[in-house]
């Protein structure tokens, strides 16, 4: 099955680009992608550079990753998914939209812009209906978060209206994937835990309270809490693990938070093919979740994009709970494909005839 919107994927030799790869060479929207490098993997056959578990795509593996300008990809692609480094990516995809061409993207060059709006569409998804579109001419630049932003704003986005936080502590425990390929070395994580992300814990504090927030006046006005998080790198391929503490003013119990978890479905009833039905799953046994057991939350499609929370426990006023989502699913390359799908579906760009 395949679509008819024409694709590109920028970074297609490193994790997260091929986690677009997979996603896109079988959707019913999108065409499967040209595949944009350079460095090690231009020149290469797809399959002589794969390195996720899951099988590179056969119709697929012969195809070269080419190096492109931003005037090549906008000519051929209809979409332009970036799983470009943060820092490189920012001009490449900036270049891309104002030839009309939106981007969807990972790296967090654009992701304080204005205008082109951070989106996780279940929590924040009214924010790109409302905000002002500063570019006329140009096409839209959306990006996910963080991709331990990403599951924190999603457990958290149902029962913030019950607890009315005070501050919220988050401590991570983020895998091996989360840094790319090939990553972290070996003799750093093995028998080890690194208590240290660059800049992880200051993107976690200041883009969880935007997607909370609310746009007023069209302006964005970011929940008004403080977010203080402790970043560690464990030796796990795949899921990143967080351990909330919400210090709260209301007054939640633990089976009126589970049905605020249960009853989230804000996406139900429109067209994305990969959204997740429930986007929560809530877990009552006591050694829930682990990546190993959830990281692939979600079904068909969707598998990996939901987010699994569990060990809840409510002690006031501090709610405390664990929850694991796929940094390079959810958190990174299906979050964008999310994001795609929901603007397609709010009609915030349209496919150029191909
Ligand atoms: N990993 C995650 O879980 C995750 C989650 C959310 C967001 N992100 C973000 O997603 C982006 C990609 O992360 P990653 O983990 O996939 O990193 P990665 O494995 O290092 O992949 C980056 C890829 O981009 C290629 N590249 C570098 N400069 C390029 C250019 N000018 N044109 C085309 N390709 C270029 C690199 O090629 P060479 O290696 O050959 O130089 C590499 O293959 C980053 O911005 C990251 O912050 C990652």
């Amino acid at each position: 099955m395949s679509g008819s919107i024409r694709t590109a994927v920028l970074g297609a030799g490193g994790y997260i680009g091929q986690e677009f790869i997979r996603l896109l060479s079988d959707h019913p929207l999108f065409l499967p992608p040209a595949l944009i490098g350079r460095g090690h993997s231009e020149g290469r056959r797809l399959a002589d550079v794969w390195h996720l578990a899951e099988e590179c795509p056969p119709e697929l593996a012969s195809q070269k990753i080419v190096r492109a300008t931003p005037r090549a990809i906008a000519s051929q692609a209809d979409a332009a998914f970036s799983a470009l480094p943060s820092g490189i990516a920012g001009p490449i995809e900036s270049e891309i939209a104002r030839r009309g061409v939106p981007v969807f993207s990972n790296a967090s060059d654009h992701r304080l812009d204005p205008s082109p709006t951070m989106i996780v569409p279940e929590v924040n998804g009214a924010h790109l209906r409302k905000q002002p579109r500063g570019r006329a001419r140009s096409a839209p630049i959306l990006t996910n978060p963080n991709c331990s932003v990403t599951g924190l704003a999603l457990a958290l986005a149902p029962i913030l209206s019950i607890l009315k936080p005070i501050s919220i502590h988050v401590a991570t425990y983020q895998s091996l994937s989360g840094a790319g390929f090939p990553g972290v070395a070996a003799l750093s994580v093995t028998d080890n835990i690194v208590p240290f992300i660059a800049d992880e814990e200051e993107k976690i504090a200041l883009e969880t309270p935007r997607l909370l927030g609310r746009v007023r006046g069209g302006r964005l006005r970011p929940l008004p809490v403080p977010i203080l998080a402790h970043c560690a790198r464990v030796g796990v391929r795949e899921g990143h693990l967080e351990a909330v503490t919400v210090e709260a003013r209301g007054l939640g119990d633990p089976a009126r938070l589970r049905k605020a978890w249960r009853d989230f479905d804000p996406l139900q009833g429109l067209a994305i093919p990969s959204a997740p039905h429930p986007p929560i799953v809530v877990r009552a046994e006591v050694d829930r979740p682990q990546p190993i057991l959830d990281r692939w939350a979600g079904v068909e499609r969707s598998r990996g994009m939901a987010v699994v929370v569990g060990r809840v426990r409510w002690t006031p006023p501090y709610l405390r709970l664990f929850l694991l989502s796929h940094n390079a699913v959810r958190g990174g390359a299906g979050g964008s494909v999310i994001n795609a799908e929901y603007a397609l579906a709010r009609g915030v760009w349209g496919a150029r005839t191909p």
